[in-house]
């Protein structure tokens, strides 16, 4: 059976959808109301089924985040004002910001998709200079946080094709902190600087 573009974007979607759920469930039983989570090891892969590539991992931000998650954030703030805090430090290329961006980036089950390096795998690189909706630190936080479908109902569209066209699911509850991904943005930028400028 030959499945068109369609049918794979929503099998994707469904797919997961269910894995959110799930995650969730097991996350509350573990650490109960009010206290802290641990940082969550996230399983994300994708892998092809039938000729399509089938992603699973969060699910899109169809739910208002919690106060003052990256989701919240990115829904709430005015489109082009989200400013990363560590960009003196990024622009240093500090390694000690670098590690700790890494460190997250595994820690939230990044590299299933992108692999560690972030170079790709079943998913496009992210650390190869070529942005597919530009490189401005607001809209990597956006689409990090709300997830590629919801980042195109703000408006924003493809301006680079990678090998891999998929959507990016919604990380903007699993990383409850804006700090985080700060973090891991500012590592995605510092790699790419490093892969683009190095021999
Ligand atoms: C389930 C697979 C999956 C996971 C897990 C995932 N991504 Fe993505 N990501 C994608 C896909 C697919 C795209 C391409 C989106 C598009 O073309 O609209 C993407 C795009 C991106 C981009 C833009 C890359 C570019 O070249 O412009 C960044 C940055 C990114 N992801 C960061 C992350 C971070 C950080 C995490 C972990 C918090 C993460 N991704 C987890 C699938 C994933």
């Amino acid at each position: 059976m030959v499945m068109s573009v369609r049918k794979v974007v929503l099998s994707l979607g469904l797919a997961v959808g269910a894995t959110l759920a799930i995650g969730a469930h097991a996350q509350n039983a573990a650490s109960g109301p009010g206290s802290a989570p641990p940082l969550p090891v996230q399983k994300n892969s994708c892998h092809l089924q039938g000729g399509a590539l089938v992603c699973e991992g969060a699910a899109t931000a169809e739910v208002a985040g919690a106060a003052g998650t990256p989701l919240a954030m990115a829904q709430k703030t005015k489109v082009g004002t989200l400013v990363n805090p560590y960009q003196a430090k990024e622009d240093a290329h500090d390694q000690a910001l670098a590690d700790e961006g890494h460190k997250l980036f595994e820690g939230f089950g990044c590299p299933g998709c992108h692999g560690d390096g972030g170079g790709g795998g079943m998913c496009p690189p992210i650390t190869n200079g070529v942005w597919i909706y530009g490189d401005a630190d607001d809209t990597l936080f956006r689409l990090v946080a709300l997830g590629s479908v919801d980042l195109q109902k703000e408006g924003f569209s493809r301006k680079a094709i990678e090998n891999i066209v998929a959507p990016m699911p919604s990380f903007g509850t699993i990383i409850t902190k804006p700090d985080d991904l700060w973090k891991v943005i500012s590592w995605v930028k510092i790699q790419a600087y490093e892969n683009t400028h190095k021999k």
